[in-house]
């Protein structure tokens, strides 16, 4: 059996059903998710965006080393990081740029945009789940930047985004680094807003869910009798998404039967929000030194420098 199969049948059984965000991102969820970032609700990529062209300067003159390994944990297209491999190869530092993901083609894609804006920098790419595949670089013997872009770190629930966030503290070195965007808690329509957008790309996004365990899993998930609910609780922090069976239903998903009472919901999301005295805490928490906040203008969002 495979682990989706395996996952989705245990989520599915469970009181509260729920699936798992990663499974999102099969080849049509990552083209909805380039869509959702060209949204104007969802604010995400622009203040990054604004961020690194803004303090990427400023970042990098809290690093004190010449020769330095720059990680990048889920790079993707680097068409972001690009900005701030820039002005760090401005500021006259050797870079080691290494992005991990787990798709060897958007790797590819990587390294010959980075190695087109900059040509003469090391570029080595490591295909693979990173949370294997990053113990590769555990012998190198140069200064280390970790990064984690995007607000990847608020689909952790819980507890297990303080645990990440110790793992790559243990892999760090005293002296390394860690930067990582941090969408903040702010206006909580704003973040409503952005999970809720006026196009329904968003309602797409987690449709494609059922989608892919039709076609992958041979499923026959009815996809109109499920509607998309988003919702932000301020008093955790949680942005929440879920999807509602709009009647009561049987679903097939291979040998197995999923039953649906009317407005029952799938739990497919969690997005979490931080405030900078949040992050403080984290930093202490899992053994960091002291950390640092670049924010945009507005304070939407935050590059937090953390170092061991
Ligand atoms: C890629 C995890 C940052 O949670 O904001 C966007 C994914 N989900 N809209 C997020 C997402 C719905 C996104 N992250």
């Amino acid at each position: 059996m495979s682990s989706f199969l395996e996952d989705v049948i245990t989520g599915l059984k469970a009181p509260q059903k729920s699936l798992s965000s990663k499974y999102f991102y099969d080849e049509k969820g990552s083209r909805i998710f380039q869509e959702i970032m060209n949204l104007e609700e969802y604010y995400l990529p622009k203040c990054e965006l604004e961020i690194l062209e803004n303090s990427s300067g400023n970042i990098l003159d809290e690093i004190p080393f010449k020769e330095l390994d720059i990680i990048e944990l889920g790079a993707g297209d680097g068409s972001k990081t690009v900005i701030f491999l820039e002005e760090a190869v401005k500021s006259g530092k050797h870079i080691n740029y290494i992005p991990l993901d787990i798709s060897g083609e958007i790797l590819e894609v990587n390294r010959d945009l980075v190695k087109a804006r900059i040509p003469g920098l090391d570029v080595q790419v490591l295909a693979g789940d990173y949370l294997k595949t990053i113990f590769q670089l555990k012998e190198r013997k140069q200064a280390r930047l970790l990064l984690f872009m995007g607000s990847n770190i608020g689909n952790f629930p819980g507890e297990s985004a303080i645990e990440f966030i110790r793992f790559i503290n243990d892999f760090l070195s005293p002296g390394d680094f860690f930067l990582m965007g941090v969408d903040l808690k702010k206006n909580p329509h704003v973040i409503r807003a952005a999970y809720n957008d006026s196009k329904g790309v968003t309602k797409k996004f987690n449709i494609n869910l059922l989608e892919r365990i039709n076609r992958e899993l041979e499923g026959d998930f009815d996809l109109d009798s499920f509607e998309h609910y988003g919702v932000y609780n301020p008093l955790t922090g949680s942005a929440l998404s879920f999807l509602v069976s709009l009647k009561t239903q049987k679903v097939k998903i291979g040998e197995n039967e999923i039953t649906f009472d009317q407005y029952e919901t799938i739990h497919t999301e969690i997005s979490q929000k931080y405030s900078l005295k949040d992050l403080d805490k984290i930093a202490s928490k899992t053994g960091f030194e002291w950390d640092k906040h670049f924010t945009d203008e507005k304070g939407y969002y935050s590059l937090s420098l953390f170092r061991k």
